[in-house]
């Protein structure tokens, strides 16, 4: 492979993105749980891009720390202090790409559906036709608001033509610049200083680097379906982007071996990881970058955000868990609450009405109904009875409770942290747990039961006289 076939690319992401009415950077904004210009720039990566430079500018801080938490290397920045065009913000971008004579792909930051394969086929067809640019094209049955491709007599493309500045004959045209061009780096760097900015908009144009390079050369151009090209400039636009991305997301689980009952409502993000023969059911939603194991069923209405699933866990029924792990083959739900930092070990049982923060639980322990457990240290094979609340804030810090293995705690039981309940140790129905329990001892702190024969009948007599 020459220089002349590998590729670099640029992602134009420095906008403000004024139509989506928002505080934040438009390209900032989620599409299947991850801002929109990382999947321009995995797909630019993907496509064999070996370097990618994202141009920022509006939000800059916010859209580099989001680039630095999901791309280590390849990903370079550059700045756009000030938004004046597309072509303003390549010309930005070119210093990082000094020395660089090979192509170059440039992408928009807004376009979240491009696949890899497009920029591959637009690259090939680049190094095919030897011309100084190559571009995608796409028709669409309503064009407003792109910018339209004019071709002459002979079908050749000789520009690209702004909405606001078409005429009305412009306008009738269908066929639209997706926005994703392979240029010769070398033919690029002298179009881009000849740019000028007589527009509606009074921008520096990428698209008029198109007209440039048709002087010089034929410009290449691959029809592609504009269904995967379209930008974001909404947010009606984001929310299409978003359905079209999870319909892509749920197919490509499902053809790995994931059964999914009703995937027309079922919400996985896209850096959520599930392996073969896991079942999800209706009204299931998977964000973050929760992993679901092999086998594992997540059942009606379960929200797991970042939630690891182990192999065999069977998530019941509205079982809602943030930043946790579940166990092989535990059980949780219907209606359990798992907070962050919950970690449930192998074989485990949390049941219903049944909350977690900061709690671990060991291989086979069980807290199958209503209860309230935070910052928990659960041995193996502990069962917590019902209605068990571990008190572990005081008003001013959180407390720990250790249960150690073994340990039986009784239903109805209040667990004051800090306290340690030894091995095997028992806690009676109805205590207060306000003291270290040792192993193997019986706590219990319930008022004794007096029983006052025939009291009841008297008692009511009493009570109606009043
Ligand atoms: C652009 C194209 C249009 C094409 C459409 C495809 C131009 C002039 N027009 O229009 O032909 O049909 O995309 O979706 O290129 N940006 C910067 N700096 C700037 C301006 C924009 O980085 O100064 C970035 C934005 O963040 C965005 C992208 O470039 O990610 C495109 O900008 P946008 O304003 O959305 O262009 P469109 O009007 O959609
Ligand atoms: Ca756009």
């Amino acid at each position: 492979m020459t220089v002349r076939d590998e590729l670099v690319a640029i992602v134009l992401a420095a906008g403000q993105g004024t139509r989506m009415k928002s505080d934040r950077p438009k390209v900032l904004h989620e599409v299947a749980g991850r801002p929109m210009v990382a999947f321009a720039v995995e797909a630019a990566i993907r496509a064999g891009a070996k370097e990618v430079v994202v141009v920022v500018g509006h939000g800059r801080e916010d859209v580099e720390a989001a680039l630095g938490e999901r791309f280590s290397s390849g990903v370079r920045i550059a700045v756009q202090a000030e938004q004046r065009g597309t072509g303003h913000a390549v010309r930005c971008a070119m210093p990082a790409l000094e020395g660089w004579d090979g192509r170059v792909v440039i992408l928009y930051g807004d376009c979240p559906l491009v696949p890899a394969q497009a920029i591959e086929a637009l690259h090939a067809a680049s190094r095919l036709s030897g011309g100084p640019l190559a571009m995608l094209t796409a028709e669409l049955d309503d064009p407003t608001g792109y910018g339209r491709i004019l071709r002459d007599g002979g079908g050749r493309v000789v520009a690209i033509r702004e909405h606001r500045d078409c005429t009305g004959e412009e306008r009738r045209i269908r066929e639209v610049n997706p926005g994703i061009y392979a240029v010769d780096a070398a033919f690029l760097r002298g179009a881009l200083d000849r740019l000028g900015s007589d527009n509606a908009q009074g921008e520096l144009y990428l698209t008029d680097v198109v007209a440039m390079a048709a002087e010089e050369g034929a410009v290449a151009s691959v029809p592609w379906d504009m269904a995967v090209l379209r930008g974001v400039n909404d947010r009606w636009e984001l929310a299409e982007a978003d359905r079209g991305m999870r319909e892509r997301i749920l197919r490509a689980h499902a053809r790995e071996g994931v059964t999914l009952r009703a995937p027309w409502a079922t919400f996985i993000d896209a850096d959520v990881r599930i392996e073969p023969d896991a079942v999800i059911e209706p009204g299931v939603v998977l964000r973050g970058r929760s992993v679901i194991g092999a086998g594992a069923r997540v059942d009606v209405g379960c929200v797991l955000d970042n939630v690891t699933v182990a192999a065999g866990a069977w998530l019941k029924p509205y079982t809602v868990a943030t930043d946790s792990a579940v166990g092989e083959r535990a059980q949780t739900g219907p209606f359990s609450h798992l907070r962050p930092a919950t970690d449930l070990g192998p074989d485990t049982r949390v049941g219903n009405f049944v909350e977690t923060k900061k709690t671990r639980m060991g291989r086979g322990s069980k807290a199958n109904h209503l209860a309230y457990l935070g910052d928990g240290q659960i041995g193996e094979d502990v069962n917590v009875g019902a209605g068990t609340i571990f008190c572990n804030y005081d008003g001013y810090q959180k407390h720990t409770t250790v249960l150690e293995d073994g340990a039986f705690v009784g239903s109805d039981s209040q667990i004051v942290a800090p306290v340690t309940i030894g091995k095997g140790a028992y806690v009676g129905t109805g205590t207060t747990v306000t003291r270290d329990v040792p192993a193997d001892a019986l706590a219990i702190s319930r008022v004794k039961q007096v029983n006052k024969e025939g009291y009841a009948s008297r008692l009511r007599a009493r009570l109606k006289k009043k």
